[in-house]
């Protein structure tokens, strides 16, 4: 195969001009041309929620998250059980937590302005390697490395990278840092991830399509199916509770409670539990009422370091009854409202 005739970084460019993705919080290359910049408030937000999710999961909470709050200055001043409310389902909710603090923090330090080095953006709460990068790349043309799982998987297979994702980091933001448009910085990397989104995907990657498989190894040797090369997996610890939901005649309400400000889903509502252990005899715990139990169906949860199944319990009990201290009854048309986690809501769907 002959050498290709232009640059990756060219070949790059030119295909994401026609080809990138309309986002809500993206200016375009043509809007670009034009003289229209990104907001930096707009780019932090969709970035810090589109992490372990896909962006098509993030298009509605940030739409949400930007009519209530249409400005830095906004969240900022936002309590963090609204914040959490409206970030209920996206999971990882130390973001929604550290959502608030480093609004304050650009209020506070900043005038509001979050500031244009990939450092300064460091030293934000919530804000790592990738997030700082991709907002510095992308609103101020800051000629950095952005790293995240789909540029990761182009490079290992550019270069057939002998190393699994978890270890070759570094290696990829060499070899990213080599290619980096000068001009162009944020349209270079949100090019590379919309290539990994949409042409170099994890499963039957479409090389035909890609502007730069003239440039890849893997693709040269006939071998993109084995690049990245697979992690060995570590069993994931079991563990398993119990949950109750509880139902007041009546008017329906149900019962919740909040989580410990620390921790696991922490500050969220959830309906209550037992322990979750991996030990059996830890779901042993009092049901927060006596009353007659029908069993619920169970309800699976991937955590990132275990794997979590809930046997739901359930009941109707009189209307007189008071919430236990540190609960409280909610309507089932408030629970919406209420910053249930993911899981809490898999619970309430699987209850009756
Ligand atoms: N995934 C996360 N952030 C992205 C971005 N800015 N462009 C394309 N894909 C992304």
């Amino acid at each position: 195969m002959s050498e290709p005739s232009s640059s990756l970084t060219d070949s790059l460019l030119d295909w994401y001009d026609a080809h990138a993705r309309a986002l809500p919080w993206r200016v375009l290359p043509h809007e670009r041309v034009a003289g229209v910049r990104p907001d930096p408030y707009h780019v932090w937000l969709s970035e810090i929620m589109a992490q372990q999710t896909t962006l098509k999961a993030v298009i509605p909470y940030y739409e949400r998250f930007l009519q209530l709050w249409p400005s830095v200055f906004d969240l900022a001043q936002a309590s963090q059980d609204e914040i959490n409310a409206a970030w209920a389902g996206l999971g990882y909710y130390r973001r929604a937590a550290n959502l608030k603090k480093c609004a304050q923090k650009v209020v506070s330090d900043y005038q509001g302005q979050f500031p244009a080095s990939a450092s300064a953006l460091k030293a934000l709460p919530g804000i790592g390697d990738y997030t700082s990068a991709a907002i510095a790349a992308i609103c101020f043309e800051a000629p950095v490395a952005v790293v995240d799982g789909n540029v990761e998987r182009v490079f290992a297979r550019l270069y057939c990278l002998e190393k699994p994702p978890s270890a070759m980091k570094n290696d990829v933001k060499e070899k990213v840092e080599a290619h980096v448009s000068a001009q162009r910085a944020g349209d270079f990397a949100q090019g590379l991830m919309d290539l990994g989104a949409t042409i170099c995907t994890p499963k039957n990657p479409a090389c035909a399509l890609c502007p730069i498989h003239g440039h890849c190894q893997a693709f040269k040797k006939g071998v993109v199916a084995q690049y990245p090369i697979a992690k060995p997996r570590k069993a994931q610890p079991l563990r398993k509770g119990i949950v109750y939901v509880i139902r007041r005649n009546g008017d329906g309400a149900v019962l919740l409670r909040k989580r410990p400000d620390k921790g696991l889903l922490a500050g969220l509502s959830e309906f209550p539990s037992s322990h979750w252990s991996a030990q059996q005899n830890d779901m042993m715990m009092a049901p927060p009422v006596a009353c007659a139990w029908e069993m619920g169906g169970t309800v699976s949860h991937v955590f990132t370091h275990f794997k979590l199944t809930l046997e739901v319990r359930q009941a109707w009990v009189d209307a007189d009854i008071l919430a236990p201290q540190g609960m409280w009854w909610a309507l089932p048309e408030e629970l919406s409202g209420q910053g249930l986690p993911g899981l809490m809501q898999k619970v309430w769907e699987e209850a009756w």
